[in-house]
């Protein structure tokens, strides 16, 4: 056994009082096991102590000089031949118990440490005599992960001592979280000599690192220093993960320092209960021990008071008696509340008196006589340490609180932690408060629990590098820089995000589009042309607006149907292409509004037949000019080729031509509604399906070859000297008919979606109005207005009328 004591002193002018109680608790436990008449009933069990000042060199020679019995230690020589070496119980730090071992292992000399918990001293090719009572680093360091896990932790950064302790600590740690997306903030190391310089820099990272919680492998003695420059510097509302080595340590925190660490998490060794301790520790007197200079050195630091005279006189200090009482004291040595560490001390003195034990009784028993660990006591010399060894690998013994206590192929114990929280007591003293439990003999994902309930925070418990992203955006990663770090952009058009943190959009499935935020899908809009948005409304108006001007032509018209002008134009046709421009102008009603297939039908046939009957009178109404005027030539048979029912026929036939192109077509292909997905992403617009566009540019087709007929007709009429330039008004009313539908062409291809029916109603009612215009209002205006040239002589001055 063995740990600082002395050395402590000369370096940070105090004396580790904890240690001193884990080397009294060997003590009592050694003392303990030779009272009891069942463990070892005819063996004496002695001990020495040596003090290793946590200095490697210092621990190899007191091993030598332990194995040889002597005062001078001689390697590969044993001196002492009446007591013999059972085992070596220590050392607490890592770094010495791997140098110890190293000496240990190659005389096959049992050691059983405490404290040192790197998982390197679990190869056993290496390290075959070593044993521990605590569990191995990997399950420390797995026990972290989980706890940052569980809390969402993704931004840590790690301290570590500068051994490998500490390293390997950080570095089991940052393997394992590194597997859950948690990234390393910052990796610091904490020096083992003081070095000011190194705490400023060590402090200065803490500061300006976002990450918030900060996981220290260290052991305390070299956190102290770091420790005061962070409450120096007043670094506060850190998260501290603590590593066993630290996490009940007694001295680190003054009381007024303690809110700056309370709220530290830390993991620890199962408390345990050792029946008698409490006692025997307060009735230790350095009168009773006069050659114990540790105990000497203990009371002196206790009361405050020195042994010898010399050194009083420097420093003033009061001559001990040894009738000082340790009752009133308050220090880590009694402060007995809670065992953690000393019950490992105490495991470990128990392990290797049962493994003696083991070895001794298994002659007496039929079952192990032929174990190969059993020996006949007589032959218990040379190679004793080398039985204690094999058995101590299987040795098992229930400890004070009934637990079973063995040692695994590795020499480890099962791992189990408590999780402790730092809080702040009613005395402003921190107090460790179990929160939670650790378990790695248990089945995956039971093992860690946590009362969040209990657990108190030093600030919110949140640790990242970047803010997480919000559903509607997605992680995008920053060049350079770990992966936690990331800058969240939002969702490409036409794709979401519905969960935080998100690394990719998602594409919303055929007829979804996102919302708003872009965190869900919702149905697209069902769009067409409706009565109810701007563009349908002024169609409608501009229709309505164009019904009421033919119905005012036809009264006007009606009117004054007796008055030359009227009588002059062939009334019939006149109606009859006032009547087919009213049917235009009503058409163009049903390209509004929801489609379903039988408008469309409806919408192709309405408007093909209305504008064929429109063409077809202007048609028979320019045939009739033409005739007119052949009229006044001696040939004069020529009007009655053309009578009234002529005329009536043809419109007929025209107009059962297209009407045969309809059925025709319409009775070929299905008119059907189509869903135009592409037209605008964020909707669905419903139109008529393109075989029945096709119907529809077939008709146009007919009635552009008709009108076009008519104004060649028309054209070479204009000059004749007919009533009223009626050619020319003709002539003039399909230019702008011809003009509407070309330029409607260029419009019909380049636009989609709905656009393609408001394009074709713009040309169904300009072209119907222009042929309203041209032909109708220069009449109404002559009957209105200049009343005076509607007169017969005013109409036979220049041309004959026709009837
Ligand atoms: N479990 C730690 C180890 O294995 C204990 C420890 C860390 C320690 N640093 C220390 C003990 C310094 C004493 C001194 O090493």
């Amino acid at each position: 056994m063995a740990r600082k004591v002395s050395c402590f002193l000369s370096f940070f002018l105090f004396f580790d009082f904890r240690s001193f109680r884990w080397m009294q608790a060997m003590i009592f436990a050694i003392n303990e096991i030779n009272r009891n008449e069942y463990l070892l009933p005819n063996i004496t069990l002695g001990y020495a102590i040596y003090d290793t000042c946590d200095n490697i060199a210092k621990a190899s020679e007191e091993m030598l000089t332990l194995i040889t019995g002597a005062e001078r230690y001689t390697p590969n020589f044993r001196c002492q031949k009446t007591s013999m070496l059972a085992g070596v119980i220590g050392e607490s730090a890592s770094a010495i118990s791997i140098a110890m071992a190293r000496i240990l292992s190659t005389y096959h000399y049992p050691q059983v440490s405490y404290f040192s918990s790197i998982n390197t001293l679990s190869n056993k090719r290496e390290f075959p005599s070593f044993f521990r009572t605590i569990p191995s680093d990997t399950f420390q360091t797995t026990a972290f992960a989980s706890i940052v896990e569980h809390f969402g932790w993704k931004w840590v950064g790690t301290l570590a001592e500068d051994n490998d302790y500490g390293y390997l600590g950080v570095h089991l740690f940052s393997e394992q979280v590194k597997k859950l997306g948690t990234c390393i903030a910052f990796s610091e190391t904490i020096p083992l000599v003081y070095s000011s310089d190194r705490y400023s820099d060590i402090a200065e990272t803490i500061k300006h690192s976002s990450a918030k919680v900060i996981i220290v492998f260290s052991g305390d003695t070299n956190l102290l220093p770091l420790f005061r420059e962070i409450v120096m510097r007043n670094i506060t509302g850190r998260t501290w993960l603590a590593s066993e080595a630290w996490s009940t340590s007694a001295f680190l925190i003054e009381k007024d320092q303690a809110n700056f660490f309370s709220g530290t998490l830390g993991l620890a060794i199962p408390e345990g209960t050792i029946a008698g301790l409490a006692r025997f520790l307060f009735q230790v007197n350095p009168l009773h021990n006069p050659d114990d200079i540790n105990m000497k050195m203990f009371w002196g630091y206790t009361f405050g008071c020195s042994w010898s005279e010399t050194l009083n006189e420097q420093s003033n200090r009061t001559l001990c008696t040894g009738n000082e009482s340790l009752l009133y004291v308050n220090n880590a040595y009694t402060q007995v509340s809670q065992l953690r560490i000393t019950c490992n001390v105490y495991n470990a003195v128990y392990a290797i008196a049962n493994a003696l034990e083991d070895l001794l009784s298994c002659g007496n028993n039929n079952e192990t006589i032929l174990n190969e660990a059993c020996i006949p006591l007589q032959d218990m010399t040379d190679n004793l340490n080398l039985q204690v060894v094999r058995s101590l690998q299987r040795v098992r013994f229930t400890d004070q609180a009934g637990k079973q206590l063995y040692f695994d192929q590795n020499g480890d114990p099962v791992a189990k932690y408590d999780v402790l929280n730092w809080q702040m007591g009613a005395d402003g003293y921190l107090v460790y408060t179990k929160v939670g439990t650790y378990d790695a003999s248990v089945p995956n994902g039971q093992q860690l629990v946590i009362d969040e309930q209990a657990t108190i925070w030093n600030g919110p418990p949140v640790s990242e590098c970047s803010n997480s992203c919000k559903p509607g955006f997605r992680k995008s990663v920053l060049r350079g820089q770990p992966i936690c770090c990331f800058s969240c952009i939002p969702c490409p058009e036409g794709e979401i995000s519905n969960g935080t943190d998100m690394t990719e959009c998602l594409k919303c499935p055929q007829d979804f589009w996102p919302n708003r935020n872009k965190d869900s899908c919702e149905p697209k809009d069902i769009d067409y042309l409706s009565f109810e948005e701007p563009l349908g409304i002024t169609f409608s108006v501009s229709a309505a607006l164009c019904v009421c001007q033919t119905i005012l032509v036809t009264a006007v018209f009606l009117k004054y149907r007796h008055t030359p002008i009227v009588r002059a134009n062939n009334l019939e046709m006149s109606f009859l292409l006032l009547l087919s421009l009213t049917l235009c102008f009503l058409g163009s009603y049903i390209f509004i509004g929801e489609p379903t297939s039988r408008l469309c039908v409806l919408r192709q046939t309405v408007f093909a037949i209305s504008f064929v009957l429109c063409i077809s009178c202007i048609f028979v109404k320019t045939l009739v000019v033409i005739l007119a005027f052949a009229m006044t030539k001696p040939n004069q048979n020529v009007l009655k080729l053309f009578r009234p029912s002529h005329q009536r026929l043809l419109v007929v036939l025209t107009t059962v031509v297209q009407i045969g192109i309809c059925i025709g077509f319409l009775s070929s292909s299905s008119s059907s509604i189509q869903k135009n997905r592409e037209a605008v992403l964020t909707k669905i617009i419903l139109e008529c399906n393109h075989e029945s566009n096709m119907a529809f540019l077939f008709s146009i087709g007919y009635i552009s070859l008709l009108a076009l007929v008519c104004f060649v007709l028309a054209f070479l009429a204009r000059n004749l000297p007919d009533n009223f330039n009626e050619a020319k008004f003709i002539t003039f009313s399909l230019l702008v008919f011809v003009i509407v539908w070309v330029s409607f062409i260029p419009g019909y291809i380049s636009t989609s979606g709905k656009y393609v029916t408001a394009v074709e109603i713009f040309a169904i009612l300009s072209s119907a109005a222009g042929l309203l215009v041209c032909i109708f209002f220069p009449k109404c205006y002559i009957i209105l207005l200049k009343p005076s040239k509607n007169s017969k002589s005013n109409l036979t001055g220049r041309s004959h009328h026709v009837k």
